[in-house]
């Protein structure tokens, strides 16, 4: 499986990219789970680390060794933590990986420090891979655009909140929001691997692999287990979030607009009439119809077949996951 095989290596190299020095050390570490609040060890790296298992497997499926692609990897996971740190000041979600997020710990000031800091690093710890200086300077355009990518769909996405977006307008955002991130793994692995030609057509997978990502992680945001997610029931309801079910249910009802607008009062009639629209199956479909994209354009990989068994290990995994 891609995210056990390679998150020994991507913890050191993160261990190894967040060598820093006093208050500093402690923001940037915390959010990745190495360090607590006072500066002792944290719990260990709490994400699952899907986009820079993606480096590493891109790279070595297209017949890279992995190692020295891991700056490239460790320098997209600190982009995300970055996106996360400030995502959830913006969300105001005041748990991330079952800990008080950034903000919560240390409050929105120094969230934004520990997010800055985060994305200063990251740029930095791509540049310290042992390869040619012109891999890195693709990795560099690589990373600065999927971010500027990323960040565009979180204007998108706070720019949704409360209105009657469709499913067209969604897609955009969240190919931006979390495709971005995941297309640049897939690519960062072409470069490490001295095989830039397959960059373009690797995005392209990226993204449309990042909407079936976000799709199910609006599934959790609904319909999750609680326990499983940290996330409580009906959060991104509560929010005003504009997840694909609900797009999709305000094109089918836009009469659904006033329910949505005050959910605290009207969460039981909110999932009574998404349940109707049949918004959580439509989603699903809309996940799988991605999922089998994803799957089409690999084919234009020339990956191995242990690669592709591995591959399509993981859209399995990703599809079921809880969590
Ligand atoms: C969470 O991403 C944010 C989204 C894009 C949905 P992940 O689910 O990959 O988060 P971690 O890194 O495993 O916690
Ligand atoms: C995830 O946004 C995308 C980014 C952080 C860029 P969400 O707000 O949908 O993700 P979660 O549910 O908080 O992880
Ligand atoms: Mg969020
Ligand atoms: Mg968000």
């Amino acid at each position: 499986m891609i995210l056990e095989r390679y998150r020994p290596l991507i913890a050191k190299a993160l261990e190894k990219a967040t060598e820093l020095n006093g208050a500093l050390a402690v923001l940037v570490r915390y959010p990745l789970g190495l360090a607590e609040p006072d500066g002792s060890p944290g719990p260990g790296i709490g994400g699952k680390l899907l986009r820079p298992s993606l480096v590493l497997f891109s790279c070595e499926a297209l017949g890279g060794r992995p190692e020295p692609a891991l700056p490239f990897a460790a320098a997209l996971e600190l982009v995300h933590n970055f996106s996360l740190v400030h995502d959830d000041i913006q969300d105001g979600d005041e748990f991330r990986r079952g800990r008080p997020s950034a903000w919560k710990a240390f409050g929105v000031g120094q969230a934004i420090n520990a997010g800055d800091a985060l994305l200063a690093l990251a740029l930095r710890t791509a540049l310290l891979a042992n390869l040619p200086s012109e891999a890195k300077v693709m990795a560099q355009e690589l990373l600065s655009l999927a971010t500027l990518q990323m960040i565009e769909g979180q204007i998108l996405d706070l720019a949704g909140e409360g209105k009657a977006l469709g499913v067209e307008a969604y897609l955009e955002m969240a190919r931006r929001k979390t495709g971005a991130l995941l297309g640049c793994a897939f690519a960062l692995g072409t470069v490490a691997a001295g095989r830039p030609e397959f960059k373009e057509v690797s995005l392209e997978l990226g993204e449309e692999l990042g909407l079936a990502f976000q799709i199910k992680d609006d599934l959790l945001g609904i319909w999750g287990d609680p326990e499983r997610t940290g996330k409580p029931v009906g959060s991104d309801l509560l929010r005003k979030k504009r997840s694909f079910p609900v797009s999709f249910a305000l094109e089918k009802d836009p009469g659904l607009l006033p329910l949505l607008s005050a959910p605290e009062k009207h969460m039981a009639e909110i999932l009574r009439r998404l349940g109707e629209l049949g918004a959580k199956e439509a989603a699903k479909e809309e996940m799988e119809k991605r999922l089998k994209g994803a799957e089409k354009l690999a084919q234009e990989l020339p990956w191995p077949s242990w690669a592709r068994a591995e591959f399509s290990e993981l859209l399995s995994f990703l599809a079921e996951r809880e969590a």
